[in-house]
């Protein structure tokens, strides 16, 4: 059993907690943080293996892995007078500031990881970056998604740059559903024909063997008919060159730590 203790209980915590909490079979321990007392005593409330504790440093004193879940803002003032051990491992959730820049806010402990859900983890769906492999992390965050281990620090920003096509997803969902609404079909069944749609696409691309995913487009189309016709229009007006370069914006500008007074 794994004693696992997470220092700020917001969104993303608590989509992981749960998460953790539905794999059958698995009886580690889960040590909360007092703050977000409404989320953290839910939990608390809805699973025996969720402990919410005094203080912070009462739930490091008794972890043996301690995951990181405040904002960027947040993270100096939570971790400042915290006393890890040296045999800690550290999994932090901290968009923007790699393992190297987690490791002097947290010694003596010197295993430091960055863990990347994303909110779909809470349906066990979706990847979960973590850099580097520390093992025990790789056990303790098993069956949650896809664990997908990076060991160079300096690419993690490459994955969170393009994991930002998310909101991208659904905004071009939504446009499709309105387009059939708004062609007089009922919105209720736009909205199911398109969802159902986009899922079964999406199993189709993850069951396809990596060798054979360049063929995708090819296959789902029909020489000369709409599925080809739409997408050479969209390739002239330069769509899938737009998705890239706005990748690539972000990637070279974006300061992925927001300022400490934001
Ligand atoms: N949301 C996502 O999809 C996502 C995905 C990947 C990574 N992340 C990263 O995960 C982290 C958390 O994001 P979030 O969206 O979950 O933010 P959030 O909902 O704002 O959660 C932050 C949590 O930290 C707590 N906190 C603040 N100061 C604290 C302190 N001194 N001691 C203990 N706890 C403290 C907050 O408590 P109060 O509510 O009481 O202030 C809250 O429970 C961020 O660093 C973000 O970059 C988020």
């Amino acid at each position: 059993m794994t004693r696992i203790g997470f220092l700020g209980v917001g969104t993303i915590s608590e989509a992981v907690v749960r998460a953790m909490c539905a794999r059958p079979g698995v009886a580690d321990e889960i040590l909360l943080s007092p703050r977000s007392p409404e989320r953290s005593r839910a939990l608390d409330s809805e699973f025996a293996q969720c402990h919410r504790l005094t203080s912070n440093q009462d739930v490091v004193d008794a972890s043996d892995i301690v995951v990181l879940g405040m904002r960027p803002q947040q993270m100096d003032e939570a971790l400042a007078s915290i006393a890890f051990r040296p045999e800690q491992v550290i999994a932090s959730f901290i968009a923007g500031t790699p393992p190297s820049g987690i490791a002097p806010l947290v010694e003596p402990a010197s295993r430091v990881c960055q863990l990347i859900p994303l909110p779909p983890i809470s349906l066990h769906k979706g990847p979960l970056v973590v850099c580097p492999g520390i093992p025990e992390v790789l056990t303790a965050f098993s069956d949650l998604g896809d664990l997908i281990v990076l060991d160079d620090e300096s690419r993690i920003r490459v994955l969170s740059c393009a994991s930002a096509i998310m909101s991208t997803y659904f905004e071009l969902q939504n446009r499709v559903i309105d387009w059939i609404a708004d062609h007089g079909v009922d919105p209720d069944v736009a909205s199911r024909y398109i969802r159902s749609e986009l899922e079964g696409l999406a199993a189709v691309g993850r069951v396809t063997p990596d060798s054979q995913r360049h063929d995708l487009p090819g296959e789902f189309q029909t020489k000369g008919g709409l599925n080809e016709r739409v997408r050479a229009g969209l390739l002239e007006r330069g769509w899938f060159e737009a998705l890239p370069a706005e990748l690539t914006d972000i990637y070279d500008h974006a300061i992925l730590r927001p300022p400490a007074r934001q």
